[in-house]
């Protein structure tokens, strides 16, 4: 899969060692960045990354911030992205076979790489059940339809 991966400056540590587990997957990576320490605003990464998906430059993405939170907000503004922030696999697996996730975010301050490593296992191989679970997320389309700005 291509994977796009964006993250701000307090993410960026912990970037090259997700950007290489995902190689080592056998995945493509698109790396949207910071790769430096210098300050820098997250939705602009969480932003970027939701736009690869949404165009479908990239199959899913994965961002990164100081707790996954403010970067995965401003994800979820970009119509049509689901994004989950995770420090535990079991809510990463059930995030992509329930809610159909597309985005994944974690926080570098919450978790360490081998836990990053595996949430990151578990959301890749987790499949979409679809069934009941897409009525549900029919209505959260909805729900952006009805509140469009
Ligand atoms: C940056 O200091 C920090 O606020 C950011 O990385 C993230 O944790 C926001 O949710």
């Amino acid at each position: 899969m291509k994977i796009a991966i964006g993250n701000d400056h307090v993410g960026f540590e912990l970037k090259p060692t997700i950007k290489t587990y995902l190689e080592e997957l056998g995945h493509e990576v698109i790396d949207i960045g910071t790769n430096s320490s210098e300050r820098t605003n997250y939705p602009d990464y969480g932003k970027q990354v939701a736009t690869n998906v949404i165009e479908k430059k990239a199959d899913l993405g994965i961002l990164i911030c100081g707790t996954g939170v403010g970067i995965s907000i401003a994800a979820n503004k970009v119509s049509g992205i689901r994004a989950v922030v995770c420090s535990e696999p079991y809510t990463a697996k059930l995030s992509k076979k329930h809610n159909n996730t597309n985005i994944l975010a974690f926080g570098s301050r919450v978790i360490g790489s081998e836990l990053a490593k595996m949430i990151v296992k578990e959301w890749l191989d987790a499949e979409f059940e679809g069934g009941r679970h897409q009525n549900r997320i029919d209505s959260i389309r909805d729900i952006e339809s009805d509140y469009l700005c």
